[in-house]
């Protein structure tokens, strides 16, 4: 019989849970191979922690977010933070892990992660390990797909939360914003923010003016509006300024953690326009919950193709879609370089149309 192992690296999203079952039953189902799941992420890899995946343990899980495997967005088998002789220090642990992987017989392993993870895929790859990788982000910023799985259930989670602001924001005359996740792309800000109706959607691919986002708002108020919502992205920065970072995660793929600029917007604001404004930071609540309809179809497409690439001897590539069709590209071309939002897409044109200001 032919083993397969599944992992899920990176922060978690809505959907994995439906990505692991996928990949489990069509293993199962269509090959008869075993399935092998390690858990949190690279961690488990060599650590050789891992538990067998049937069809018991991956049933009733397609609408529950997280993942039932546990991940960390911490843990690169490359760059391993060990012990030894009480110091904390980093080595590469990836022999280790590949070792693991002969050990147990699994002749291909699926990586279901986002950037991070999809490079240690990769220099697993070259390695010799065959993988196959699916790829997951809220973020949407993954190059070869039209969309990550987890994007949707942001996206719907960001425009609720934007709906809900709307009414209070019009009761209280206020100014309100809305910090969404994204990194360094904009994907989360602009679509919750278009079907939200924001008055000002800031992102990190169009550096904003404060006077003209106070402009947008005193415009708003000569016509009677005396209310505005404001969406802003964790990457988003001001022409001329720097990133807002929240924190430092040293042994994180990225280890840079965004978060503030919400804040920092809301004292410019009211300093420049007198307007009372109020700041959301929506957070960890776009990567919790359960996936929408679209994330547990796209999940399901893409670890069943996921499945039937590894039985075509298709490794070091990654599950994509090409609407309409799921496809592959390879690894290295899917993590060349992040996915922003083009600054002349077609939906950037779009809101501006319909009266939304981009600072710009
Ligand atoms: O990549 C997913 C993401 O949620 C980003 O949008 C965000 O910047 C980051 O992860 C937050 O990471 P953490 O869970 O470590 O705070």
């Amino acid at each position: 019989m032919k083993r397969i192992g599944v992992l899920t690296g990176g922060g978690d999203c809505p959907g994995l849970n439906a990505v692991i079952r996928a990949v489990t039953k069509s293993a199962i189902n269509l090959y008869g191979w075993e399935v092998i799941g390690f858990e949190d992420g690279f961690k488990g890899l060599v650590e050789n922690t891992y538990r067998v995946l049937d069809l018991a343990a991956v049933s009733g899980i397609i609408h529950r977010g997280g993942t039932i495997l546990g991940t960390t967005n911490r843990d690169n088998p490359f760059n391993y933070l060990v012990e030894e002789n009480g110091q904390k220090v980093f080595r590469d642990m990836s022999a280790q892990a590949i070792k693991n992987l002969e050990n147990l017989g699994i002749e291909a392993l699926v990586v279901i992660g986002g950037d991070g993870s999809l490079h240690i895929a990769y220099n697993l790859f070259k390695q010799g390990v065959k993988v196959v990788g699916v790829p997951k982000t809220i973020d949407n910023d993954i190059s070869g797909t039209d969309v990550t799985f987890g994007f949707d259930t942001a996206v719907a989670t960001a425009t609720g939360a934007l709906d809900k602001l709307h009414t209070t924001a019009e009761s209280h005359h206020r100014v309100m914003i809305l910090e969404v996740m994204g990194r360094y792309a904009g994907w989360i800000a602009l679509e919750a923010g278009v079907a939200g109706g924001a008055d000002v959607i800031l992102i990190p691919e169009i550096p904003y003016h404060i006077e003209n986002v106070a402009q947008t708002i005193a415009k708003r108020e000569a016509t009677g509006k005396k209310f505005s919502i404001i969406v802003v992205a964790e990457g988003a920065r001001e022409e001329g300024g720097d990133l807002v970072v929240q924190r430092l995660v040293p042994e994180s793929h990225d280890p840079i953690r965004l978060g503030g600029i919400g804040n920092k917007l809301a004292e410019d604001i009211e300093r420049l326009t007198g307007r009372e404004t109020r700041v959301t930071v929506l957070g960890h609540l776009q990567r919790g919950g359960s996936p929408t309809a679209f994330d547990r179809i796209l999940s399901t497409r893409y670890g069943v193709a996921a499945v039937d690439t590894i039985a075509a001897g298709n490794f070091g590539s990654m599950v994509s879609l090409r609407t309409p069709f799921v496809t592959t590209i390879t690894l290295q071309e899917a993590i060349g370089e992040l996915k922003k939002v083009p600054v002349d897409h077609d939906l950037v044109q779009a809101a501006k149309a319909v009266g939304i200001s981009f600072g710009d």
